[in-house]
């Protein structure tokens, strides 16, 4: 039986566990390496440019932006392990000082610098994030969505992918702010 004292020291972290929790816009679902390649084509991603995935999960679009496309690449993760494994795989590349993962919340980070957003999130965080990102981003920006549209944003172009070999169908959406 646990003890009210063993509780009372577990119950900070099991506070901080649900905060996390309700600030979760998506579980984890990665992107196949062919489409995160789509993805960043569609975005014209040029070298030297900046990039924030948002909700960067094993960082495999940060990577490959910064390896393929030698774009400075942020991506943002809430999940402690996906922060991790990401920044380690990073490191292990080489690919210090040109790509990068923060820890955090998509909701309360500064995108006023980027040239490309990617995002593969569900539709109630597009939602959260349309009136963020009208306010911060540059005359310009591109922002890539997989799956789920910004339903108040015009796209610049959709593109859909029937099968990526594995069976999956995917559809990408370019805005230009
Ligand atoms: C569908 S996955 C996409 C991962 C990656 N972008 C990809 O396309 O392969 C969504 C990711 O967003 C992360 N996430 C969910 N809510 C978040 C939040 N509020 N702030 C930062 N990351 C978040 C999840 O942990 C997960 O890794």
């Amino acid at each position: 039986m646990i003890t009210r004292r063993a509780l009372a020291a577990l119950l900070p972290s099991l506070a901080f566990s649900q905060v996390k929790e309700d600030k979760k816009l998506a579980p984890y679902y990665p992107t196949p390496e062919t489409i995160v390649e789509k993805m960043l084509q569609l975005g014209a991603l040029k070298a030297g440019e900046k990039m924030f995935d948002l909700g960067s999960g094993d960082g495999r679009l940060v990577i490959m932006a910064a390896e393929k496309f030698k774009a400075a690449a942020t991506g943002v993760e809430l999940d402690d392990d996906l922060y991790k494994q990401s920044s380690e795989r990073i490191k292990r590349l080489g690919l210090d000082g040109k790509a990068k993962i923060i820890h955090g919340d998509v909701l309360t980070q500064d995108y006023s610098s980027a040239d490309l957003l990617t995002v593969y999130l569900l539709p109630s965080a597009t939602e959260k994030l349309t009136p963020i990102l009208e306010k911060q981003l540059k005359k310009g920006t591109r922002i890539v969505s997989h799956d789920f549209p910004f339903k108040n944003w015009q796209p610049e172009k959709i593109e859909d992918i029937p099968d990526d070999g594995e069976g999956r169908s995917h559809s990408l959406y370019l805005y230009r702010r």
